[in-house]
């Protein structure tokens, strides 16, 4: 029995199994070595033809080379799944690295110019004694409207533009539409004498276009003491917009009207070129407003304003269009 030349056959196969590169070499090997046409299951099948003195001993030396080839086989499959194993984990590797390496230098970013504009605002006011109140952006119409002097019937309701949220009656609950609710609130729970400042994000049915944002911000302002008068008014706003645009800008008032202020005015910042820009609405206090609050008008007067904070900083960086504060431009936003 040629058992020796089926032992060197066997080795060899062991050498191309170790570098086998895919499972159907494999397969194909362990065919020639194991298969039901090898020379194994050939020689194995012939056995009993032998001398029966030497059968006892073909058979262990077969079963010996079988079990070899078997665990060569075994082998081989094991280190192809391992290393299709390894592939697919680096094929699958998460890259956590917070930072490249210098090929990319990480950018600090800043305050957007909006935000800038409104902490300069609010810095401005609380230089001049006032605090910072806030209010919620959902409204009631009490809040919105009806408190501020505007009854259902009043014809300004229609110019608010209001967006209005399908909850409860019908029109009762709304985006509001500026931020003197705000002065309802703070008067509602504090007394007077009061001087806040009330910065916000506003709401009204507007299409965007170069001047107008549907979500826009608005700064609010109430003082309310004892004989406050319309000077105390202009003092203020001369003040504020000096110290936001530089002492030589000028304010002026002019006659207007909201149901809210008796008696209203707008009010306008000076160009360098001699021309005036209209910048809000003020005026004093109306005394249905105050007594909404049961705050008695006899006792306490007071001023208020209101103007938008988005115009404001088109206003100080001489910005074409409004809509741009909201495209999220970095290369716009970072020049301010
Ligand atoms: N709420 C007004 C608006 O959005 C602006 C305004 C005008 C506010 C006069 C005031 C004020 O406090 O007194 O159009």
């Amino acid at each position: 029995m040629p058992g020796d030349s089926f032992a060197a056959a066997a080795a060899d196969a062991e050498k191309r199994l170790a570098s086998a590169a895919d499972l159907e070499s494999v397969a194909a090997i362990e065919r020639d070595l194991l298969g039901r046409r090898s020379k194994l299951t050939d020689a194995k099948s012939r056995i009993g033809d032998l001398d029966p003195a030497e059968r006892a001993d073909a058979g262990r030396r077969l079963n010996a080379v079988r079990d070899r080839a078997e665990a060569a086989v075994a082998a081989a499959r094991e280190r192809l799944a391992a290393s299709a194993r390894s592939a697919r984990y680096a094929a699958e590797r998460l890259d956590l690295t917070e930072r490249l390496p210098q090929t990319a230098p990480l950018r600090r970013g800043h305050l957007h110019p909006v935000t800038q504009a409104r902490d300069r605002l609010e810095d401005v006011f609380v230089g001049m004694g006032y605090t910072v109140a806030e209010g919620p952006e959902v409204e009631s119409a009490w809040y919105n409207f009806e408190a501020l002097n505007i009854p259902d019937w009043h014809p300004a309701r229609g110019s608010f533009d209001t967006i209005f949220v399908n909850l409860g009656e019908p029109e009762e609950v709304m985006l509001r539409s500026h931020t003197s609710p705000v002065q309802i609130r703070v008067m509602d729970q504090r007394k007077p004498p009061i001087y806040i400042v009330a910065p916000g994000r506003t709401f009204r049915a507007d299409t965007a276009d170069a001047t107008h944002l549907p979500a826009f911000n608005q700064i609010e302002g109430l003082a309310i003491d004892r004989n406050i008068t319309m000077g105390d008014l202009a003092g203020t706003i001369d003040e504020f917009v000096r110290a936001f645009f530089g002492r030589e800008v000028k304010s002026r008032l002019r006659p207007s009207y909201f149901p809210f202020t008796e008696p209203s005015a707008e009010f306008d910042i000076s160009r360098p070129d001699g021309s005036w820009l209209e910048l809000g609405g003020c005026g004093m206090v109306h005394p249905n407003v105050l007594r909404n609050c049961g705050i008695d008008p006899e006792q306490w007067q007071g001023f208020a304003f209101g103007f938008g904070i988005d115009r404001l900083a088109v206003m100080r960086h001489e910005i074409d269009d409004i809509r741009e504060f909201v495209n999220n431009d970095v290369r716009f936003l970072s020049q301010f």
